[in-house]
């Protein structure tokens, strides 16, 4: 059990890619703390992982609501009395070039795929330092460290994702802090509806990744949920400031 003894705070975790890392995570002995803007959603995993002998609480929880985070993080080191890791995974994709997306939606992408990760990383720094250290995950993706046609939001808040990761790295590394970006590339969630609808169907989405992704298919996210463990654990301890790359070859 890799993750025994520690605590896990996984945001958006009621769906996708954050559902798999906090069930990966907790079947290896970590205390999941579930929450998702979803809080129906949050319960129903808190519950699968339960159901499976492992630990897990639940929380409605909006990642743009900084009042709402801050207290959300001080309430579980409140009962705890730790915070291993970090996993500060909810974001947005809103499709469109320069002149489709409107600077409203360029705010709600900042909000969450960039200020999110700071008001989370802010709120759990002290408590890991005074602990001996931790891991800081943020989910940024493979459009973090590539740029995607048509995506001017969500590439330029995923790079400023991965930009503060690196900062934040090496900021708190003597404190024995780490943080990495995580980087995934398509993943079969019901995050990619947008660029579906961008493509013109499910047909079409299908088509582009089994001809544009080296691998050609998508990812799963019990293979995301994997490199969410390795980040997470002491296995990755000599690891901080990485966009961690998981795509199946497509930035190459
Ligand atoms: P998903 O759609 O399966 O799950 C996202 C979850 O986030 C949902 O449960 C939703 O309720 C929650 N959420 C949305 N807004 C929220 C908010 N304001 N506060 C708290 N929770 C909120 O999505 P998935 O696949 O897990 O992806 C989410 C993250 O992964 C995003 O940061 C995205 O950029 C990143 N990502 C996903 C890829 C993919 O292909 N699925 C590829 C690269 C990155």
């Amino acid at each position: 059990m890799r993750m025994q003894g520690k605590v896990a705070f996984v945001t958006g975790a009621g769906s996708g890619i954050g559902r798999a890392g906090a069930m990966r995570l907790a079947a290896e002995g970590a205390v999941a703390v579930v929450t998702d803007l979803n809080g129906g959603a949050a319960r129903k995993v808190a519950d699968e992982i339960l159901a499976a002998g492992g630990r897990a609480e639940a929380m409605t929880l909006d990642m743009t609501d900084t009042a709402a985070v801050r207290e959300a993080i001080a309430d579980v080191i409140g009962r705890h009395r730790r915070l291993d890791v970090l996993h500060s995974h909810a974001g947005i994709q809103i499709e469109g070039t320069l002149e489709q997306v409107t600077p409203e939606q360029m705010d709600a992408s900042w909000m969450l795929n960039v200020r999110s990760h700071f008001v989370a990383a802010q709120g759990v720094v002290a408590q890991m330092r005074e602990q001996g250290g931790g891991s800081i995950i943020v989910t940024a993706s493979n459009s973090g460290v590539q740029y995607d046609a048509g995506m001017i939001a969500y590439a330029t808040t995923k790079h400023a994702a991965v930009a503060m990761v690196r900062q934040m790295a090496k900021d708190y590394a003597r404190d024995r802090i780490r943080v990495n970006a995580l980087c995934p590339g398509f993943v079969d969630t019901p995050f990619n509806a947008g660029f579906e609808r961008q493509m013109g169907g499910r047909q079409k989405l299908e088509a582009y990744v089994a001809g544009e992704i080296p691998m050609g298919r998508f990812g799963s996210t019990e293979e995301i949920a994997e490199s969410i463990l390795y980040l997470a654990s002491d296995e990755s301890r000599f690891m901080t400031g990485m966009a961690f790359v998981i795509d199946g070859g497509e930035h190459l």
